[in-house]
């Protein structure tokens, strides 16, 4: 199945079982903003748990807070995002459509590496075990040509956004003759640079109103509090403060279900060290959550690094890890090494000194941060996409299942009577009542058994228990595997034991370690 086909189906697979729904469907939706559904909000909030524990709980030395939303305006100043928060934008003439000047050459380079690698592929079927791919690559024409081309684009591109050059950006997008995929035509207006942060007034009156902006990152939250945290939880460097919460940027291109949306919801940390140290714990994070996302189990191969070419206003080294999502490998998170300047700069626009008191130095400095920051949605989108699963079982029989990782499934075991009668919904009943204290569970006695299994496995329900006539015998119910679809027999008093086992984060962070 072609990976769009694959992706629209994931996009209504969300929405039949409750994960995402469009905001405001009922008024037409509201462009690149989701509400989380009934399994949706249970998905989320175990991702955030299995950041939240791997962070707070295995590392002595970090701590978490949880920052408002609004913050004084001038932190937004001096961290640099009322100048330069910008995407550089450009309009099709034809179509009125606006797009992002730096995604429109990306999606270029990425279809001239699209076509070298085909020609390869093809090139490697045709000549069998005696093909030389660093050769061909080498000296096959074609590709020679859209390798250097690519490279030229690419030097050309890496140029024009570190010099800001807004011009050389047009100009790359009229030499490349890229069209409007609307209007299908080359009519461009020049490249202009425009703001991500929403902003609205606090105060009563619109005179006396203060402009005030929505945190399009929840990282100055941590950089305005590190003293306060520092001196109150007794904190030496290294250490770490942590925070979730909501961020806002008006993205122009919102596209691709909740990869871009313009209300999203991070995971950052910020950790604080000795300056000249920051590269080595620079590697150090970006191993450590590099080993997160693998524990999930989802291959090694569907991940990777992508180091900036445009370096952002306040770091020295950073790179993504991205995802291998259905549309392409994208971007979930980022590490940086972001320096003093975060630090620096609030000490310069509040007056207040930053500086934190070394005991082992006997001296003050500011710290040097590396921050590691994910997107909530994004890695839900990743998690989805992983799960998402659709096969053929025997008798030419379909299903489609959500493999999720047990410790992330919104439902860990679905309680099942087989039949609504004969004393079993009770007996059920019973087995929920002692369940649900331990794990999310959920009782379902409509239908046939075989479309209550169905059920569970398109919302990723790692176990269902059926209670049966034996049950009422010698009190023994099966328990079912989501995956294998194996069943096995145990008495009553052993499932939960057996379920948590399986189910609990603490598997999880196990892996950590
Ligand atoms: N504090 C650093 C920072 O905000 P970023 O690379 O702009 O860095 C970090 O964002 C992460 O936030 C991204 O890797 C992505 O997962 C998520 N993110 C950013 N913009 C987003 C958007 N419009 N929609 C969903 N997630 C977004």
């Amino acid at each position: 199945m072609a990976q769009e086909d694959v992706f629209r189906k994931l996009v209504s697979h969300c929405k039949e079982y409750g994960f995402v729904f469009q905001s405001s469907e009922i008024y037409d939706g509201l462009a690149a903003v989701y509400d989380y559904g009934q399994m949706g909000v249970e998905l989320k909030n175990n991702i955030k748990k299995y950041w939240w524990d791997s962070m707070v709980l295995l590392h002595e030395n970090i701590v978490g807070i949880d920052s408002s939303i609004f913050m004084h305006p001038t932190i937004w100043k001096a961290s640099g995002h009322v100048d330069a928060f910008n995407d550089p934008l450009i309009d099709n003439k034809e179509s009125k459509k606006r797009y992002r000047a730096d995604v429109l050459i990306e999606d270029y380079l990425a279809k001239l590496d699209d076509k070298v690698d085909k020609e390869v592929e093809k090139a490697a079927k045709r000549f069998g075990d005696k093909f030389d791919e660093t050769m061909y690559r080498e000296t096959n024409p074609r590709v020679v040509e859209n390798i250097s081309k690519r490279n030229e684009i690419h030097e050309r591109f890496s140029k024009a956004l570190n010099d800001n050059d807004l011009g050389e950006l047009r100009q790359i997008i009229v030499d490349c003759e890229i069209a409007c995929p609307v209007s299908g035509t080359r009519n461009w207006t020049d490249v202009r640079q425009f703001n991500l942060m929403f902003s609205t007034e606090m105060g009563a009156t619109s005179d006396g109103a203060l402009k005030v902006y929505l945190r399009p990152e929840t990282a100055q939250g941590i950089f305005v509090n590190y003293l306060n945290v520092q001196k109150t939880g007794r904190m030496r460097i290294p250490f770490g403060i942590a925070q979730i919460g909501k961020a806002f940027r008006n993205e122009i291109v919102a596209r691709q279900f909740i990869f871009r949306m313009r209300e999203f919801e991070q995971m950052e940390l910020q950790f604080f060290v000795k300056p000249g140290e920051e590269i080595e714990w620079y590697e150090h994070w970006k191993e450590v959550r590099m080993k997160w996302h693998q524990a999930l189990g989802f291959g090694a191969e569907n991940y990777r690094f992508h180091d900036h070419e445009k370096m952002s206003h306040y770091a020295n080294a950073a790179t993504d890890i991205e995802y291998q999502m259905p549309f392409g490998f994208k971007e979930v998170e980022g590490i940086h090494s972001r320096t003093d300047f975060d630090l620096k700069q609030h000490e310069k626009f509040s007056g207040k000194k930053m500086q934190y008191f070394d005991p082992e130095l006997n001296k003050s400095y500011i710290p040097y941060v590396v921050e590691t920051s994910i997107g909530v949605d994004r890695m839900f989108l990743s998690v989805i996409a992983a799960s998402y699963c659709e096969e053929t079982l025997e008798k030419g029989e379909t299903r489609v299942v959500m493999k999720l990782p047990p410790a992330l499934a919104p439902v860990k075991a679905a309680i099942l009577p087989l039949v609504r009668k004969d004393g079993l919904p009770e007996k059920a009943r019973e087995v929920m009542d002692e369940l649900k204290f331990n794990f999310t569970c959920q009782y379902d006695e409509k239908d046939s058994i075989g479309r209550r299994y169905r059920r569970q496995d398109a919302i990723g329900t790692p176990y269902c228990v059926t209670i049966d006539h034996q049950t009422l015998e010698d009190n023994t119910v099966t328990i079912r595997e989501r995956d294998s679809m194996e069943q096995k027999r145990v008495t009553i008093d052993l499932v939960e034991k057996e379920i948590s086992a399986k189910t609990n984060m603490q598997s999880l962070l196990k892996k950590l370690i």
